[in-house]
C-alpha cells in the first residue's frame, strides 16, 4: 500500500495500516476532523491565518511557510530575491577560501541538510577546483563548546600561515567569510561565538573577514545584528516574519549557505512547490502530508505510539533526521491546546540512522516498549553505485555478497528492517526518494512541514511556536549576570 506521486515521491503505509495497525476505519472516523485540517491549511496558503496562533509576545502573527515555494513578484521569495542569493554564490567562488556559518536551531539544522546533501563530508578536503570554487564550509554557534571554537580558530589561523607562506603560486591572505543567523539577532550560542571567531580573526594579519548578516529585516526596530549590519554596512538577508526557525530552509537562512555551495536552489523550492500543489488534494489516500499526519495522529492517540524514529538509510540524509526533530518537537509538544486544556502531546522524536543504529537502537525499536513508529526514508537510485567485488573468492562468506552493489545492499538492510518491525507488530513507514537531488529533498522536507501544520490542527495545538523554550531562557540569562557578576 502506497501513495505515487508523478515525480516519484512515494510515501508507503503498509506496515502502519491494516490489521493490527491504524485500520482504514479509523482513518474514516477521522474524517470531520481531517475536512477541518485540510480547510485551515487553504485558509494558512491564502491569508497566512492559522486559528489561535500567537507570536512570543502574545499578538496574533502570520503563518508564511507555504508561501516560501512561490517564487514571485510580491512573495517571500521572489525572482529578485533568488537572483540575488545567486549572485550571492557566483561571487563566493575563487574568492572566499572559507564560510563560517554560524547559527543554531533553526538557523543551523536546515543549513546543515543542504551543505550535507549538496557537499557531503569530505568537501572540506577537497581542492578549491574539485569544489568548482566554491568555499570550504564549517558550522559553529551551534553548541557554547571552547574546545571546537578554538580548534576551528587554529586551523583557520593555520590555514592563513600556509596560504601567507607557503602557497608559492599565489601567496594571499585568507579570505573568510562569517555568515551570521540569528533571527532575534541576540541567541547567545550564536553571538558568543561569533565575536569570539570574529576577535580572533581580525586579529590575524594574514586573514581577510567579510561578515553577512542574516536576521529579521526590520530596520525601524532593528534586530541587534541588524543594527551592527547597517552600521558595519555588512551585506545582509532576511529571515522574515512569519516564518518559524524550523521551516527556515526554504528562506533565505537556508538558502544563503544552499548558494555558497552551488546547491540548485531553484530546483528545491520546485520540488517544495508541486508538493504543496500536490497536497492541496483534499483525497485523503492522495494527499501525502495530509495521509503522514492523520496516520501518526491516528497511530499516536488510539495506539499509544509516543516516540517517532526518523531513521534515513544513507550517511548524508542523517541531518534530515536531525531536522525533523526540531521540526516534530517544536510543533507538536505542546501542553496546552488551542483552547488552553492541558493535553500534552506530541511524539517524542528519535535521530537513527539505517545501516548504523540497526547494530545498535534496533533492538530497542523490535522488541521494547511498543510505544514507537519508525520512519524510514530511503534513496531509489545512488548516482555512482558500487559493486562490491568479489576479491576474497575463497571467503564464501565474502563471495556470497559481492556482485551486489551497495545501493542493493542498503536497500535488502532496510527492507529486513521494515519486515522484521513489521512481523513483531511494530509500526513503520517509508518515504521513498528516486534520487537524492534538491528536487526530491525539497518534495520531502516540505510535505514534512506540512505534515506537522496538519497534525497541529488534529490534535487542536499551534504548530507554530515554542513557548516551552523560553522556560530555560529566562532562568539562564539572570544566571550568567550572577556569573558575570563574580568575575
Ligand atoms: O525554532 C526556533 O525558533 C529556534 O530553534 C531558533 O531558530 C533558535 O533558537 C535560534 O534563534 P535565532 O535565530 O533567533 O538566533
Amino acid at each position: 500500500m502506497s501513495l505515487k506521486l508523478k515525480s516519484g515521491f512515494e510515501f508507503d503505509y503498509e506496515n502502519l495500516v491494516g490489521e493490527g495497525r491504524v485500520t482504514r476505519d479509523d482513518v474514516e472516523q477521522l474524517a470531520p476532523q481531517l475536512g477541518k485540517a485540510h480547510k485551515a491549511m487553504d485558509t494558512m496558503r491564502k491569508t497566512g491565518v492559522i486559528k489561535a496562533h500567537l507570536s512570543k509576545d502574545g499578538t496574533p502573527e502570520k503563518v508564511l511557510f507555504s508561501q516560501l515555494p512561490y517564487v514571485e513578484k510580491g512573495n517571500l521569495n521572489s525572482p529578485e530575491s533568488i537572483d540575488r542569493l545567486k549572485k550571492f554564490g557566483q561571487s563566493m567562488r575563487n574568492r572566499i577560501d572559507t564560510v563560517i556559518s554560524l547559527g543554531i536551531g533553526g538557523s543551523f539544522l536546515g543549513n546543515k541538510v543542504l551543505f550535507d546533501v549538496q557537499c557531503g563530508s569530505f568537501w572540506n578536503m577537497k581542492t578549491r577546483e574539485e569544489r568548482d570554487g566554491y568555499p570550504r564550509v564549517f558550522f559553529s554557534g551551534n553548541n557554547i563548546d571552547p574546545r571546537s571554537t578554538k580548534d576551528l580558530i587554529d586551523y583557520i589561523n593555520h590555514a592563513a600561515d600556509m596560504a601567507m607562506h607557503h602557497d608559492k603560486k599565489n601567496p594571499h591572505k585568507y579570505k573568510v567569510m562569517l555568515i551570521c543567523i540569528s533571527k532575534s539577532g541576540g541567541t547567545l550560542d550564536t553571538m558568543s561565538n561569533f565575536m569570539v571567531i570574529y576577535d580572533a580573526l581580525m586579529n590575524n594579519p594574514n586573514v581577510e573577514v567579510e561578515v553577512t548578516a542574516v536576521t529579521d529585516p526590520n530596520t525601524e526596530k532593528p534586530t541587534l545584528l541588524k543594527k551592527m549590519a547597517m552600521e558595519n554596512k555588512w551585506e545582509s538577508f532576511a529571515v522574515p516574519d512569519g516564518v518559524g526557525g524550523r521551516f527556515t530552509i526554504f528562506c533565505e537562512v537556508g538558502l544563503v549557505l544552499g548558494a555558497a555551495v552551488g546547491f540548485d536552489i531553484e530546483a528545491f523550492l520546485a520540488g517544495a512547490k508541486q508538493m504543496d500543489i500536490d497536497c492541496q488534494n483534499d483525497d485523503i489516500w492522495q494527499n501525502p502530508a495530509m495521509l503522514n499526519a492523520a496516520l501518526k495522529f491516528i497511530a499516536s492517540e488510539k495506539y499509544g505510539r509516543s516516540e517517532e524514529v526518523m531513521m534515513p538509510y544513507g550517511d548524508y540524509l542523517e541531518s534530515v533526521s536531525m531536522w525533523y526533530i526540531q521540526l516534530l518537537a517544536e510543533s507538536l509538544g505542546k501542553q496546552f491546546n488551542k483552547e488552553g486544556k492541558e493535553v500534552c502531546y506530541g511524539r517524542t522524536p528519535i535521530v537513527a540512522l539505517g545501516t548504523r543504529d540497526m547494530h545498535s537502537q534496533t533492538q530497542q525499536h523490535q522488541e521494547g516498549r511498543l510505544n514507537k513508529i519508525v520512519q524510514f526514508i530511503r534513496i531509489e537510485k545512488w548516482t555512482n553505485d558500487l559493486t562490491i567485488p568479489n576479491v576474497f573468492p575463497q571467503a564464501h562468506k565474502l563471495a556470497d555478497i559481492a556482485g551486489v552493489t551497495m545501493g542493493q545492499a542498503l536497500e535488502v538492510a532496510r527492507q529486513s528492517n521494515a519486515d522484521a518491525l513489521a512481523s513483531n507488530g511494530r509500526f513503520n513507514a517509508l518515504f521513498s526518494l528516486p534520487e537524492l537531488n534538491a528536487y526530491y529533498l525539497g518534495q520531502l522536507l516540505y510535505m514534512l512541514a506540512l505534515s506537522v501544520a496538519y497534525e497541529g490542527e488534529l490534535a487542536d495545538v499551534d504548530a507554530f511556536n515554542q513557548p516551552g523554550v523560553e522556560a530555560y531562557k529566562r532562568i539562564m540569562g539572570p544566571k550568567l549576570q550572577q556569573v558575570k557578576s563574580r568575575g
